[in-house]
């Protein structure tokens, strides 16, 4: 029997359980592998769920018990969770995380950590929700070279500018509701000025390029300063404003990565993404366009994406030896640069 742990009880993590146990017995056939969640890690008490036997407030019972071989990590920001996570892979247990910042500050390494130690680290859930796109970046689209990588990446800051566009919303009323859902961050900061969806399109241009990309080297724009004067203007000029995140490859070889608000023209396939959805357009030399389209954010769909990795982890024919980028010097420009 396969015995999972998982750090954190959010959003995502109560999401995990949910979908885990919902589906357990179809995942076990798909893995050939019968599994089971043997810890629930969180500081906070949840008396009165079905399975409040497994909650644990240390995390040393997880990475000193031999049993468990999967670690889901869903709790978020960069620490703990950077040196929860590292000391796992260390400890030979393989992990799964939804976390964008760890994965976008610190993917090189924990790659690196994960193949030296022959146990996977998979992150399919940081970037999309429910929406496949590490994977086939990484698999599906490997015999391309990958000219542009733009998408609408951030669930909430589409869900605010849907709400601005089709209901004359103001952005704090929209925001609101957006909190309400559990679309947005803990802090909705890192959503609206545009951080959440610079660190996925440096985990999507990491992959797609090979080269660690930082966010703080990337130019990064939200949607704060946007009023219903701008939205209604773009709207007579037939389009709508999105916030885009994109990185492309210059004529001198060399790949720019950015975010910011963009008019995008209505016959654009991504001019119709609205409210919680997101889509990822990845250009391949041989493929053409290719868009990616689906739910980028809440419980169910980022928990999919999550308990997806556990069943490859559990399957172990996915290694994620497959999955990797070189580390990358810092450069601390404005913009980036990447030189490929
Ligand atoms: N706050 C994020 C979003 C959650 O709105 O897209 C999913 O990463």
């Amino acid at each position: 029997m396969l015995k999972i742990a998982v750090m954190g009880h959010g959003v995502v993590g109560s999401g995990v359980l949910e979908v885990f146990y919902k589906n357990r017995a179809s995942m076990q056939r798909k893995a050939n592998k019968e599994m089971d969640i043997k810890y629930v890690l969180d500081l906070r008490d949840f008396p009165g769920l079905p399975y409040s036997d497994k909650f644990i407030k240390d995390f040393e019972l997880i990475v000193n018990d031999p049993e468990i071989n999967i670690v889901v990590e869903v709790m978020g920001g960069l620490n703990p969770a950077f040196t929860y996570v590292k000391r796992c892979l260390e400890a030979g247990k393989s992990v799964v995380t939804s976390n964008k910042e760890l994965v976008a500050a610190k993917g090189a390494e924990l790659l690196k950590i994960a193949n030296d130690h022959d146990v996977n680290f998979f992150f399919e859930a940081s970037v999309g929700g429910g929406i496949p796109i590490i994977r086939p970046l990484h698999a599906c689209l490997v015999a391309n070279e990958i000219d542009e990588i733009a998408g609408i990446l951030n669930g909430t800051t589409n869900f605010i500018l849907t709400k601005m566009i089709r209901e004359q919303m103001t952005f704090s009323d929209a925001l609101a509701l957006a909190q309400k859902l559990g679309y947005a961050e803990r802090n909705p900061a890192a959503d609206v000025e545009g951080h959440d969806a610079c660190r996925k399109i440096c985990i999507l241009a990491s992959l797609a390029f090979g080269k660690h990309v930082y966010p703080d080297e990337v130019y990064t724009d939200g949607i704060t300063k946007l009023t219903l004067e701008d939205v209604e203007y773009a709207k007579n000029w037939g389009g709508v404003i999105k916030l885009i995140g994109r990185a492309k490859r210059m004529p001198n070889g060399k790949v720019s990565v950015m975010v910011s608000p963009a008019f995008i023209s209505s016959d654009s396939q991504l001019s119709s993404v609205d409210d919680v959805f997101n889509a990822v357009l990845v250009r391949g030399d041989a493929t053409g366009d290719v868009v990616f389209y689906g739910k980028g954010a809440g419980k169910l769909p980022t928990a999919s994406a999550v308990v997806a990795d556990v069943v490859d982890a559990a399957k172990a024919e996915h290694s994620s030896t497959s999955l990797r980028w070189e580390n990358n010097p810092q450069h601390n420009t404005a913009v980036n640069y990447l030189d490929t």
